[in-house]
């Protein structure tokens, strides 16, 4: 599904990812941790090609990068909604960004298209603040409008960048269902975190990553507080 092999990426000359290889197999559900500033969220968007890659290759449901253009295959929910852009948009619009790249940009969404966007808001429990400006919602439930957004895209592979940070216990339980139910449907997930709470028992897998190495590639650590001191299993 992904393939990131021997990536490195640097800013400014400064190595952030320093040969780093990860591949997920399809129904896997992923997690990736480490302390903040290891290079989590570099290694996944260097996976998406949002980061540069100065060395290393990356491939997406089997395809080079640079010939991949079935993104409808994958949804992304990055780690900070884009401050402010100016335009007002509400949930819902939101939302039926998901579906642009099933759809095609210029054509009208379908009555599946917006079966999708309602399935989707309804996961995630803003049914009811479609038409709001996603500029009165909070921070929390701003992070639930992008994973709504990448739902309705009905994803194959979903991507996700610390997607209960800031969110309440009573939303992480939420979205720990709706991710239940894509993964039963036969999704596949990488998801960054700092703390699994209640997404633990979805995870066949973590990822360790520390100064931007992978130290840690298998069974997920016992307890919350495990992960950010990898021990002996570190390769
Ligand atoms: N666009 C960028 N330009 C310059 N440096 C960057 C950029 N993006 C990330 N970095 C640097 O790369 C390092 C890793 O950042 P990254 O965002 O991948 O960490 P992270 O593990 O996701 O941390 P966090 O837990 O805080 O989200 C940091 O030192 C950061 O300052
Ligand atoms: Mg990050």
């Amino acid at each position: 599904m992904l393939e990131v092999e021997q990536a490195v990426v640097a800013y400014d000359g400064r190595p952030v990812l320093d040969g780093v290889s990860l591949k997920v197999a399809p129904s896997e559900v992923v997690a990736i941790l480490g302390a903040n500033g290891s290079g989590k969220s570099t290694l996944v968007k260097a996976a998406l090609g949002l980061a540069p890659l100065v060395g290393g290759e990356v491939r997406l449901f089997g395809t080079p990068l640079r010939r991949f253009r079935e993104w409808h295959r994958l949804g992304y929910v990055p780690q900070r909604i884009g401050a402010g852009s100016g335009v007002p948009a509400t949930v819902r619009e939101v939302v039926a960004e998901g579906r642009l790249a099933r759809r095609g940009f210029l054509r009208l969404p379908k009555p599946a298209d917006r079966r999708a966007v309602g399935e989707a808001l309804a996961a995630v429990g803003l049914a009811d603040r479609a038409r709001e400006p996603v500029s009165v919602l909070s921070g929390g439930q701003q992070q639930r409008v992008l994973i709504a957004r990448a739902l309705a895209g009905a994803p194959e592979l979903l991507v996700l960048d610390e997607p209960t940070a800031g969110v309440d216990a009573a939303s992480q339980e939420a979205f720990a269902v709706c991710l239940h139910r894509f993964v039963d449907q036969g999704g596949t997930v990488v998801f960054v975190a700092h703390e699994l709470g209640p997404l633990r028992p979805l995870i066949t897998r973590a990822v360790v990553v520390h100064h931007g190495e992978i130290v840690h590639d298998g069974a997920p650590p016992e307890t919350d507080n495990d992960h950010v001191h990898p021990h002996a299993g570190a390769a």
